[in-house]
């Protein structure tokens, strides 16, 4: 067990918000496994250095089940029962239903369609006759949420509400706060979902109604509810900080933009660069130890919580050389931004297309672009980083 002081995450104020890799580096070079304090202030063990996160992520001794009690619920999130908070054979089963839909042949078939919506908020946004804008209102959240209810079949959603809601339950909001904002979230998604039981369409939730696996096995109705709720939070808050934390880092190394402005091959590796250099997932959902266990060398209770610190895998000079460096053309295999394991992001495939489309369209529509002052409004917690604006320009 490390005898060293309980680092508080929370008491290191807004540079660690805006900057956590320094913080998260320091900790490495002392070894992998540290007890800290949450920014919601609950203890917890950060796992850094890319081997010790990414064993984290795959190690089946840690649960992904919430435990009884006060102090697992005020990490507790969701409304409704869903295959991040599930094991096996729970969760192999409701991502087998849920795969046996989000397949990439659905995925592939929206790309024209992403291409249109990017275009449609493109127009908008250059239409602006002082050539500025920020970024994030106008191109990084409205795609991917524009995309995933599309996917869905909800084109009714209430999308500022829903922003709202996913920024307190994942921010510095109270317990009492993220219970209610859970609540409002459940009953909206309730409503939602009986919609679409009435009206069914051709979409992923539709479809998600219906499907049943080769036993005859489907989803109960809190699982449905479950699962429409992280579809629709997992598919666009995480792709709005690709896209705002992405451009940001090609604007902050204009060099690098030039490369991609000079050979668009380069995009898709340029898009696996981005999710290395600044994870919009920094530190991987909450696991439990089921049992007193030794974790990278260090000893942690039963019931203690693992955070596996993504961000730190992918910034481990052990495994990518100059590693603090963003170089589109570096080699970006085994970077851990969609998780690892058999939790690893089923809508990686839906991501990179979203990046692709929104990163190329924006370099060859944009000329010039270029930071229009100081991103703001970072993301508070440790589930999520990025800006939540962007300031931009360039010439009209
Ligand atoms: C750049 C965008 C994205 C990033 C960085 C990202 C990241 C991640 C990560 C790190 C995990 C694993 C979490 C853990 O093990 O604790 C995960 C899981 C997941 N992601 Fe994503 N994600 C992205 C986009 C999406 C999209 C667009 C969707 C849906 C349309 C989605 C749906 C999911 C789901 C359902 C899981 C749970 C998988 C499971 O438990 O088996 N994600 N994602």
């Amino acid at each position: 067990m490390t005898t060293e002081a309980v680092l508080d995450l929370g008491a290191l104020g807004d540079g660690f918000v805006r900057d956590p890799y320094p913080v998260y580096a320091a900790l490495r070079a002392r070894g992998p496994v540290h007890r800290v304090i949450s920014p919601h202030g609950y203890p917890c063990w950060l796992v850094v250095g890319h081997e010790a996160a990414r064993a984290a992520l795959a190690d089946p001794r840690l649960s992904k089940r919430v435990p009884e009690g006060p102090e697992a619920q005020i990490q507790e999130t969701s409304p409704f029962p869903h295959m991040l908070i599930t094991d096996p054979p729970d969760h192999t089963r409701l991502r087998r239903l849920a795969q046996r839909e989000f397949t990439s042949r659905r995925v592939a078939a929206m790309e024209p369609r992403v291409q249109e919506i990017t275009d449609g908020l493109l127009d908008a946004m250059l239409a602006a006759p002082d050539g500025r804008a920020d970024l994030v209102d106008a191109l990084a959240f409205p795609l991917p949420i524009t995309v995933i209810c599309e996917l869905l079949g909800v084109p009714f959603l209430e999308r500022e509400a829903f922003r709202d809601w996913t920024v307190a339950l994942f921010g510095l909001a109270t317990p009492e706060e993220k219970r209610e904002t859970a609540a409002r979230m459940g009953a909206y998604m309730t409503e939602l979902v009986a919609a679409k039981r009435g009206r069914p369409g051709d979409d992923l939730l539709s479809a998600l109604i219906q499907t049943r696996d080769e036993d005859g096995d489907r989803l109960s109705p809190p699982e449905l509810l479950g699962m429409a709720w992280l579809l629709l939070v997992a598919g666009h808050d995480t792709t709005v900080h690709l896209l705002s934390n992405g451009v940001l880092a090609l604007l902050r190394h204009p060099d690098q933009a030039a490369a991609l402005r000079a050979d668009r091959s380069l995009l898709p590796n340029a898009i696996e660069e981005m999710l290395r250099y600044d994870a919009p997932v920094p530190t991987a959902t909450p696991r439990y130890a089921t049992a007193p266990m030794e974790l990278a060398g260090t000893v942690i209770g039963a019931g203690d919580v693992v955070l596996p610190v993504i961000a730190d895998g992918d910034r481990d000079p052990a495994r990518f050389p100059a590693a603090d460096r963003f170089d589109i053309r570096r080699d970006t295999g085994g970077h851990l931004a969609f998780g690892h394991g058999i939790h690893y992001c089923v809508g990686a495939p839906l991501a990179r297309l979203e990046g692709r489309i929104a990163v190329g369209s924006l370099l060859e529509r944009a000329p010039g672009l270029a930071l229009d002052g100081t991103p703001g409004g970072w993301r508070t917690g440790l589930l999520f980083h990025g800006p939540s604006h962007v300031p931009v320009r360039w010439r009209p």
